[in-house]
């Protein structure tokens, strides 16, 4: 009975975080020519396509609510990052487990991650990418970028990166966010 109905109030708050990409998804995705719902949606679709399980592909899917949900969060006026990966954590710990969420909380570091290890792909970053990287921190030192790689889930968050550096192409078709729904209800925690 009580499992019944946590799991209603799971499946309710599910919901809840969809209506959000269809209440605010419709904003700019920072300065790139996509809206916040196009990019969530270019993001997992590339991860559906290239054979990812579906915890990965949920976490493309949802990786930037924290940009949606930001002004939900305490923020500073001296502070210019959103801190948006951990504004989702907040969001989305109570729904799904770590293989969903940490990819999620760590994408921005990733970015750190692949600039450091990689000079072709800090060059190949958009303009708005290349910013917001100044205000997240910056490039990633050596030390630094062998610690991140240490970490549990290092693989899929830089794997989600490269989507998100993808999913901005104008006009892109892709699945709709409601095709999503039946995976991402399955991923629910219990
Ligand atoms: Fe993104």
């Amino acid at each position: 009975m009580l499992d019944q109905a946590m799991n209603d109030s799971k499946t309710k708050q599910l919901d809840a975080l969809l209506q959000n990409y269809l209440d605010l998804g419709a904003a700019m995705y920072g300065g790139e020519a996509v809206t916040q719902l196009e990019h969530a949606l270019q993001c997992a679709h590339l991860s559906l396509a290239a054979g990812d399980a579906p915890p990965l592909v949920a976490a493309c899917l949802l990786h930037d609510v924290g940009h949606l949900l930001s002004h939900q969060s305490p923020k500073s006026s001296d502070d210019p990052d959103d801190h948006h990966e951990q504004v989702a954590m907040i969001h989305l710990q109570n729904l799904f487990g770590p293989e969903v969420t940490q990819p999620i909380l760590m994408h921005v570091n990733a970015k750190r991650y692949l600039c450091a290890v990689d000079e072709q792909y800090w060059s190949d970053l958009s303009q708005a990418s290349k910013d917001s990287l100044e205000i997240q921190g910056g490039i990633y030192r050596p030390k630094q970028a062998l610690e991140f790689m240490g970490l549990p889930f290092a693989k899929d968050a830089i794997k989600l990166r490269q989507y998100d550096d993808l999913a901005k192409v104008p006009q892109r078709v892709t699945p709709q966010l409601h095709e999503f729904r039946p995976m991402l209800e399955q991923l629910l925690l219990a």
